[in-house]
């Protein structure tokens, strides 16, 4: 079998060692592994199965023994880097939002649209760590009823916006316990013990721009800018884990047992769906799983076609790491 250099730009960040950690546990064919992060951190090392790792510079020239590099550095580095990395003869999947809309490059869920990795020139784009979850529990429905409308509203873990979204959790929690003052640097409120429906900056239109991303990737994803979708995101105390309250609108009838027989057979979908057992999606226990899980599978009866879910997946797996990894697999499948 090939065996391919890769490298992990970001890599000491939240997603960058999910990626590690993924690749390794997966077995994903690897010749060469290339830690890649800003320069203060060039010499530390990472550990890939079993052997000490030098973490070196994301620059210029860092691309040229690469095969796929896999970005999760933000997106001011994916702006930078991600064509140096491809002019200099690299694939790039890249996790942030610097490329998800641009029409010429496609925005690959593998269990939704792996068809569209066909048309890359380069650079594959990640969805948003809400809209992957969203759609993986979606399609299959989507498939079989015809989505025209999405109501969902996001309980979003602190480790979307990375190490520091973690550590400002932990903090908070630890100045309480203390009876210190809480100290608010990553959020606009504190976050310990609250719920703050704001997520990345708000538009014209009075959403904010994670809402507009589910909107827009959606549409994008499922070549169909009809279906109607409105978002509310919110922040929440969990380290680990999105949540999302999803209420649909179908074209066809929507029958309750035959929807849940879609979702038990869709791919990377498990359903926890028993309220007689207190049986439902949690991200306390989901942490580090792989699957999008769906629960609370229930008739809208404010509605005529119409049903109401509650979807957990691991953000940092699923929702960026995972979904990653699986288009560089689809991708070495291809070739
Ligand atoms: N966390 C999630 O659930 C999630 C989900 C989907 C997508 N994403 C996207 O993935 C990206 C990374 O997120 P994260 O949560 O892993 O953030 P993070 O924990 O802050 O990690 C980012 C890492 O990249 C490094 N970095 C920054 N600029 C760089 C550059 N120019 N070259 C090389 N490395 C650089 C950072 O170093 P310093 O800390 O020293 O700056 C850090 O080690 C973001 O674009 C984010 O939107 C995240």
């Amino acid at each position: 079998m090939k065996k391919y250099c890769v490298g992990v730009v970001g890599a000491l960040g939240a997603v960058g060692t999910e990626m590690l950690k993924i690749l390794e546990q997966r077995d994903f064919p690897i010749e060469t592994i290339k830690p890649l992060d800003v320069k203060e951190n060039e010499g530390k090392k990472i550990c890939f199965k079993g052997q000490d790792v030098e973490v070196r510079s994301a620059e210029e020239g860092a691309f040229r023994d690469l095969d796929i590099a896999l970005f999760s550095a933000g997106e001011v580095a994916s702006r930078n880097l991600a064509p140096v990395a491809v002019s200099e003869g690299c694939i790039v999947i890249d996790n942030s939002n610097a490329f998800r809309m641009d029409p010429e490059k496609p925005l690959i869920i593998p269990e939704v649209n792996p068809e569209d990795i066909m048309w890359h020139k380069g650079i594959i784009a990640n969805p948003n760590c809400s809209t992957i979850q969203m759609l993986v529990a979606l399609k299959p429905l989507h498939d079989r009823f015809g989505i025209k409308r999405i109501v969902v509203s996001t309980y979003q873990a602190v480790s979307g916006s990375g190490l520091f979204g973690i550590a400002e959790l932990e903090e908070q929690l630890r100045a309480y316990t203390e009876d210190r003052e809480l100290e608010v640097k990553v959020y606009p409120h504190q976050i310990a013990f609250n719920a703050i429906p704001h997520i990345d900056s708000f538009t014209d239109n009075g959403y904010t721009k994670e809402e507009m991303k589910m909107v827009h990737e959606t549409h994008k994803i499922f070549h169909n800018s009809d279906i109607a979708i409105t978002a509310t995101a919110v922040r929440i105390p969990v380290i680990r884990c999105h949540s999302e309250s999803i209420n649909i609108e179908t074209e066809e009838p929507i029958d309750l047992q035959e929807a849940k027989e879609v979702l038990y057979r869709a791919q990377g979908i498990k359903v926890l769906d028993n309220v007689s057992t207190n049986i439902y999606p949690l991200a306390a226990e989901l942490a580090g799983t792989n699957e999008v899980y769906v629960g609370r599978i229930r008739q809208d009866f404010s509605v005529a076609n119409g049903l109401n879910m509650w979807v957990v997946a691991d953000n940092l797996r699923k929702g960026a790491a995972l979904n990653a990894v699986q288009i560089a697999e689809t991708l070495i499948q291809l070739k």
